[in-house]
């Protein structure tokens, strides 16, 4: 009797079969208890040793059922354990890279380009002087040339009056960065400036008020155009392959005689035809440029360097170049922040 009762116990598969066990076993009317009160109907010498059995039969298996039930619940706690367990050598979830943005690779690119041919790359600030942006480049106050770049005038904050001894604005152009690197160095040199420019006008596909320009300065002896032509020439087989070509058409800014505007054979290498785009302005810098830089040397103290000098200078449109190579239908798709735009242009590494 109480070996079976023991092999069920140490059978039992879970806590709720045990319990039910227990119940039916020592419950107010379980099996044993029944025997124990059935006691009371035994003569006395029967009884006493019958209850002595029935007694230690009761501890035995009070014992038993205690022991299985730790078994049973050390099992659920390993189940439990195995089942929550967390593979820690599984790969984590990725940290997103980002990447550049396309103008930003672009203009990467480019200068690039220039770096190979010995050109240094610098930058100048984006609020500007009238003076560095205007005056200096020979375009004085009221000249027509004025009227092309619509511009953002600044004014000092209440209180801040002594910090603008002279007007400023948000640049217009890269040129002011070619008065301000002459101001300041010895020629030869070779440089170009990368950088964003503001024109307050209204904006549709092909404008913002706010775009990107790579300048390009080159001053020594004995510059000529020929070396303009080859520089430009060098940039649009280094972007568009060796088949590109570069045309000058005569053109005008204040700040070079001749001035051109430079355009560039493309062929597209699929269908072999070719088209010419039209990339920025270029020309020989003018002497009235010369001479304002050496009187802003002068003015600091400095010898003046660049008379009898000679050089060449261009800017072009950074935007234009990535439109025309991604096939990018506005200009404004660049500064709307759509990663659905943006994420186009991932660079493979
Ligand atoms: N600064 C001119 C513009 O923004 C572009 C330009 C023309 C730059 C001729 C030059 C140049 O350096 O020689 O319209």
């Amino acid at each position: 009797m109480l070996e079976d009762w023991l092999i069920e116990v140490r059978a039992a598969p879970t806590l709720e079969a045990l319990e039910a066990l227990r119940v039916r076993l020592l419950g107010k009317k379980g099996e044993l208890t029944r025997k124990l009160k059935a006691l009371k109907d035994l003569p006395p010498e029967a009884r006493r040793e019958e209850g002595k059995k029935l007694n230690e039969a009761k501890h035995v298996l009070e014992a038993a059922i205690k022991e299985r039930a730790e078994e049973l619940k050390k099992a659920a706690i390993a189940e439990r354990l195995r089942a929550e367990a967390e593979d820690v050598t599984l790969p984590g979830l990725g940290f997103p890279a980002g990447n550049l943005h396309v103008l930003t690779q672009v203009m990467g690119e480019l200068v690039g380009i220039f770096e190979r041919m010995g050109y240094r790359a610098v930058l100048g600030p984006e609020v500007e002087e009238e003076f560095y942006n205007f005056d200096a480049l020979n375009i004085p106050p009221h000249h027509p040339a004025r009227d092309m770049h619509d511009t953002f005038w600044l004014k000092p904050a209440p209180g801040f009056e002594a910090r603008f001894k002279r007007p400023m604005l948000l640049r217009t152009h890269t040129s002011p960065i070619q008065v301000r690197y002459m101001a300041s160095h010895t020629p030869p040199f070779k440089i170009v400036a990368p950088g964003k420019v503001y024109r307050h006008e209204a904006t549709d596909a092909t404008h913002e008020a706010m775009f990107h320009q790579l300048e390009g300065l080159v001053v020594g002896d004995a510059i000529t155009m020929a070396d303009l032509k080859g520089a430009l020439l060098s940039m649009a087989r280094a972007l568009y392959g060796p088949t590109a070509r570069v045309n000058f058409r005569p053109s005008y800014f204040p700040f070079v005689e001749p001035g051109v505007e430079f355009e560039v054979w493309w062929e597209n290498p699929k269908t072999g035809e070719g088209r010419w785009l039209e990339l920025g302005g270029a020309g020989m810098v003018h002497p009235a440029v010369f001479r304002a830089v050496d009187d802003l040397r002068e003015e600091k103290g400095l010898p003046r360097l660049y008379e009898g000098k000679t050089g060449f200078a261009f800017g072009l449109g950074v935007e234009r170049i990535a439109m025309l190579r991604y096939q990018i239908p506005d200009i404004r798709y660049f500064f709307q922040n759509r990663l659905r735009f943006l994420e186009q242009f991932r660079e493979e590494v």
